[in-house]
């Protein structure tokens, strides 16, 4: 299974950076955590390693190929950054069916299961429009694993749950690491992340350090 490999990379919008120079490696069967305060990067990083916005600077690799040279995005990924965009007047199994077309991979039975997981089966079949703000969080978080991919980026996944969700979350992820999943994680609470993570880094003063 891949590996993720930030080479010096910098990011800037106008001329402004947001970090400089960032070296990270980051390996399967672990989870990393990034933290630091509102407008500090942690989303722009994550979407820099999805594929979704291009470094200024240096390169980003799934093993030895290059996101946005060899890859467009890495090709085994699940992703969670902003609330997901669900069609409300569609239940939570058509939006999920609905997306598995893409791809192929997975039907019916298989988002079932994954509902099952982060308990939100129970409401497969209401429309979305009448889930919580902590339901469309499952989701979303659902929408992320279904296909079981090898890379799992989420980005303050445990906005809007309960203390039972969170506990439902943290022990989902620490399962999707036994299985060697490469699972990032960020958040502007560091208790939410700090105690699921193998490593913490903190984004402050255009670096990114390990806590
Ligand atoms: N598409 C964009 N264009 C210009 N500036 C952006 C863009 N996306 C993010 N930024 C800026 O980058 C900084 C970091 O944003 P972000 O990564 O969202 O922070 P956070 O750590 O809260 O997730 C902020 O100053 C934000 O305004
Ligand atoms: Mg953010």
């Amino acid at each position: 299974m891949q590996k993720i490999k930030l080479e010096h990379v910098t990011k800037k919008f106008h001329r402004e950076s947001i970090f400089e120079d960032v070296c990270l490696d980051l390996f399967p069967g672990n989870i990393y955590g990034f933290i630091g305060p509102n407008g500090s990067g942690k989303t722009v990083l994550l979407k820099l390693i999805a594929g979704l916005m291009r470094p200024s600077e240096g390169a980003i690799y799934w093993d030895s190929q290059q996101i946005g040279k060899d890859l467009d995005f890495p090709p085994s990924m699940g992703l969670l950054i902003e609330t997901p965009g669900f069609l409300a007047n569609y239940s939570g199994m058509q939006n999920l069916l609905y997306l598995a077309k893409i791809k192929r991979k997975i039907g019916k039975k298989e988002i079932m299961d994954t509902m099952e997981q982060v308990s939100i089966a129970y409401a497969a079949d209401r429309k979305v429009g009448k889930y919580s703000l902590g339901m469309k969080q499952r989701l979303g978080i659902a929408q992320a694993i279904m296909e079981d991919p090898d890379l799992l980026i989420l980005n303050e996944p445990m906005n809007g749950l309960d203390q039972k969700g969170i506990v439902e979350i943290r022990n989902l992820l620490l399962e999707l690491k036994k299985r060697n999943k490469l699972i990032l994680l960020a958040s502007h609470t560091r208790e939410d992340i700090k105690i699921l993570c193998d490593m913490v880094f903190y984004i402050q003063d255009k670096k990114v350090g390990k806590v």
